[in-house]
């Protein structure tokens, strides 16, 4: 819940409770030591003090049990840091194949949320409880940082790289999202909040918006920026038709091959020549610094509903968009 600050956040994803007992043996061992530290110093200071009587013939060198044990015991424990939190952190990485892909992009200073219905959000992420969640992230300036401490998740957003996130809400609620990196003069008023819904509750939520899908926007900015001129799927095309290409296998003039995923895409639109498609010239101009992140979000959604030339008649495919 919304209701302040709490030193221990309350657990509400699949996480969180392994993340919290990772946590609470780590704070376990250091107190242990630390206090066993203590504890020495003042037995050996009071036993071997300048005015008492104590037996200060030196000992032997060599303690093999002693040395062993101080090497061995700190060498297991840190083992059983290393192997546990290995399994959360690849737990944690992993996506269901189930998982809904919500787009985030960071800006100075605000959260913008792009469900994939086209439902639209600024500071809030509305998610279904039980429901695997994966957040496709990118900033359009610096690096800011996606944290949700209910959830035990948090992610940096970089300019100019996806990054992503996943987890799975266990507990309908409003939780707290707060950016985790230091962005600039209003860093700490980046913030918002999660809701997380029953899932019929959020279907409602999610039917009753009326946010244009990005595809509608991004169907005009293919216009206004004429991609059509190159991009279509005529003969003696000069650029390689978009019409299907998302998800498929793209082979590139050195050889390599390349999943058109969101990331090849959206590098291909802003930095065309760091990718050239087998068969293909660099002849499309560069984008970068034209197209904001939501712009590029928006193209995207617009190729990927460009249905591919072999599966569909051409006149079919032409009005297959509002
Ligand atoms: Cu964005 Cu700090």
């Amino acid at each position: 819940m919304n209701d302040g600050f709490r030193l221990h956040p309350e657990q509400a994803s699949e996480i969180a409770a392994s993340v919290d007992a990772l946590y609470f043996f780590q704070v376990g061992v250091t107190v242990f030591f630390t206090v066993l530290i203590f504890v020495l110093i003042w037995t050996f200071a009071l036993k071997y003090g300048r005015a008492r009587k104590a037996d200060r013939i030196l000992p032997p060198h060599e303690f093999w049990a002693t040395e062993l044990i101080w090497a061995i015991v700190p060498f297991a424990i840190v083992m059983i840091m290393f192997g546990w939190s290995a399994v959360i952190f690849v737990r944690g990485s992993q996506t269901p194949p189930n998982a809904i892909t919500i787009d985030v992009i960071g800006k100075q200073w605000m959260w913008r949320i792009y469900h994939p219905e086209g439902k639209r959000e600024i500071n809030t992420l509305h998610v279904p409880v039980g429901q695997p969640v994966r957040l496709r992230m990118i900033s359009d300036d610096v690096i800011h940082s996606f944290y949700i401490p209910a959830f035990r998740a948090k992610m940096d957003v970089l300019p100019g790289r996806h990054t992503f996130m996943s987890f799975t809400a266990t507990k309908p609620g409003e939780y707290h999202l707060f950016c985790a990196e230091y962005c600039g003069t209003q860093h700490s008023f980046m913030r918002g909040r999660i809701v997380v819904m029953e899932p019929g509750v959020f279907a409602d939520w999610i039917r009753g918006s009326t946010d244009e899908p990005p595809e509608v926007a991004g169907k005009q900015l293919f216009e206004q920026f004429r991609c059509n001129n190159c991009h279509h799927n005529n003969p003696g095309a000069r650029c390689p038709p978009l019409g299907g290409i998302y998800g498929t296998t793209v082979a590139l003039q050195d050889g390599t091959t390349v999943t058109a995923d969101e990331s090849y895409l959206r590098e291909s639109i802003l930095n065309p020549a760091a990718h050239i498609v087998a068969g293909y010239k660099n002849e499309m101009p560069l984008y970068l610094g034209q197209l904001g992140e939501e712009d590029v979000l928006q193209l995207i959604a617009y190729i990927k509903t460009l249905p591919s030339p072999d599966a569909t008649p051409r006149s079919e495919a032409e009005n297959s968009k509002p």
